[in-house]
């Protein structure tokens, strides 16, 4: 008997059941014996051993299920070597659990500080194979992750409803876009929602640059403008702060809810245009995976199943020039994947006129 633990980890995403669905289908024709144990919310239960045996029939129908059937939470990595709140070393408690069911390896599903700790694992013996989740694309290694082209469906939905309103009324739009650190999401949605300004953390927005755009737009006659903000969107002037200033400042505290509220103050201000902010927020993370999704969910879980089979651990699954393969989790782990302020995809979209406001 082949026992496989599998978990997912940190903020969820479309696919995840896919994913799960696709190292199953494949695992169990692969071994004539093979288990799955599924941890329960991430870590967390891997830690305290809450599982659930699995059953063929549990991965049945859960291909287009949004979430995850396993449920998940945040266990930050850097909380992962303090003792939890009754004294125990965490990692000690996931290595007993593992050494306990007597598992063969753990699959982990997760973004970046899920393959962190994953890479943790592994240093410290356990056999692991990291899948990349999340709608952020930020993990270094792979082309994609799966969970953002759903997110972009969404995102650019938003975009597009944001549209007809904006031009109804001659305003200025904000959509304010997930990403955490990176601006993958942003950039495209933000391109294909048609986006006039386009603003990410990789490339710090002068406000007056803004601006310019958006009364050049309106000189030209065109009665809105729409404006895709990425969560993590960053001043030029707070860029060039320290980390320690930066820090301090935040810790101050902002009268604007978040940067798109700031930035719509600012340019109504400088333009007289009105101006509103739409966050569609979680909805980027919720509801079906797109065809696309599940197709490389399929493919990564498919992997994931034959790199158990031969035994190799330690590894990331990826997606290369559409070529699935691995990378030593090692070599991903604590690196973030950003957009190239000089890259093509920025030049394709100042090209067709997009402002990013430097
Ligand atoms: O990493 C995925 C993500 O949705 C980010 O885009 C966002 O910054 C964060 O998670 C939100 O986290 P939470 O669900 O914990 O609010």
């Amino acid at each position: 008997m082949v026992r496989i633990g599998m978990l997912t980890s940190g903020g969820d995403c479309q696919s995840l059941n896919a994913t799960m669905r696709g190292v199953a289908k494949a695992v169990y024709r692969l071994y004539d014996d093979a288990q799955i144990i599924g941890f329960e919310d991430g870590y967390k239960g891997l830690m305290y051993s809450d599982y659930r045996i699995m059953e063929p029939r549990d991965f049945s129908g859960i291909l287009t299920e949004g979430g995850t059937i396993l449920g998940t939470s945040r266990q930050p990595f850097k909380l992962m070597t303090t003792p939890d709140e009754n004294g125990l070393d965490k990692v000690e408690l996931m290595k007993q659990t593992y050494k306990k069911l007597k598992l063969h390896c753990l699959v982990v599903l997760g973004g970046n500080g899920s393959q962190k700790t994953a890479n943790l694992l592994s240093k410290e013996g356990l056999n692991v194979i990291g899948l990349p989740k999340t709608i952020d694309n930020d993990l270094w290694g792979t082309d994609m992750t799966f969970g953002f082209q759903s997110a972009m469906n969404i995102a650019t939905n938003a975009i597009d409803c944001i549209h007809t309103t904006a031009a109804s009324h001659g305003r200025v739009f904000i959509i304010e876009v997930m990403g955490h650190k990176v601006g993958w999401l942003t950039l495209q949605a933000g391109m294909a929602g048609g986006a006039d300004v386009i603003l990410i953390p990789e490339i710090p927005y002068d406000i007056h640059r803004v601006a310019e755009a958006v009364k050049r737009r309106n000189k030209a006659g065109k009665r809105f403008t729409i404006i895709a903000v990425a969560e993590g969107a960053i001043s030029k002037e707070d860029a060039a702060l320290s980390k320690k200033e930066l820090k301090k400042k935040k810790a101050k505290g902002s009268i604007y809810p978040s940067v798109s509220y700031e930035i719509a103050a600012q340019l109504e201000q400088m333009t007289g245009i009105d101006t509103r902010v739409t966050i569609p927020g979680h909805t980027q993370r919720g509801g079906e995976p797109c065809p696309y999704d599940r197709a490389l969910s399929t493919r990564l879980g498919a992997h994931a199943a034959k790199l158990i089979h031969d035994g190799e651990f330690g590894k990331l699954v990826v997606i290369q020039n559409n070529e699935v393969t691995s990378v030593p989790l090692e070599e991903s782990a604590g690196k973030l994947k950003m957009v190239d302020p000089k890259g093509s995809m920025v030049r394709e979209a100042k090209l067709v006129g997009i402002t990013f406001g430097d």
